[in-house]
């Protein structure tokens, strides 16, 4: 259902204005019991550093902190998710854990990461493989909601299930091996 959402407001945004030629990926947040699916299925701790590349209204580096005591990194291009992010972030007592920066994921520093989050799109991923593989370490996680990363890199493991709201929700995992992807 919500990739439905996400694959028709792409349709919307397949021609953007000129001013915001990378916002290539619309905002539709990912539903928290995906959220905390998503954070168990990366094995998520206090060591972690969580990056969402796309991160909307920062629900998921807010939940990582809250939830699992990680620091959490959010990146959007969209300066109104930056600022909704922040006041959320205050709104859960997580600002010292938490950080959110106005960036294009496609040009970011993302190495810091320990875990990478995505709800991006299946095109969106392809553009992210080069960069995910030359910038991080080996073992770091990489959790994406609905979308793969192609079939030269299938994922370690595949979660499927239904939300109590009736969605089938597919989560993909991998854990990187080091490996340059272009
Ligand atoms: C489908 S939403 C996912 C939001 C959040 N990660 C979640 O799962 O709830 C995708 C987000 O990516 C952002 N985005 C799109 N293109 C981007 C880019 N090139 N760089 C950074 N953020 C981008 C959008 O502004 C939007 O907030």
């Amino acid at each position: 259902m919500r990739i439905a959402v996400l694959a028709a407001a792409v349709l919307v945004l397949v021609a953007p204005p000129a001013a915001s030629p990378q916002v290539l990926v619309p905002y539709v947040p990912t539903a928290y019991e995906v959220v905390d699916r998503m954070l168990a299925l990366a094995e998520v701790t206090k060591e972690d550093v969580v990056y969402d590349l796309g991160s909307g209204d920062g629900r998921i580096p807010i939940a990582a902190a809250k939830n699992h005591g990680a620091r959490g990194v959010g990146l959007d291009i969209d300066p109104r998710r930056i600022e909704e992010s922040r006041a959320n972030a205050k709104a859960a007592g997580v600002e010292s854990l938490v950080e959110f920066r106005e960036q294009d994921v496609l040009t970011a520093d993302i190495s810091g990461a320990t875990v990478v989050t995505l709800y991006l799109l299946s095109s969106f991923n392809a553009q992210l493989r080069p960069i995910l593989t030359r910038q991080l370490r080996p073992g770091t996680r990489i959790v994406s909601h609905a979308f793969s990363m192609g079939p030269t890199w299938p994922a370690d493991k595949v979660d499927r299930f239904t939300t109590k709201t009736g969605d089938e929700i597919t989560l993909y995992l991998w854990k990187f091996d080091g490996k340059i992807r272009p």
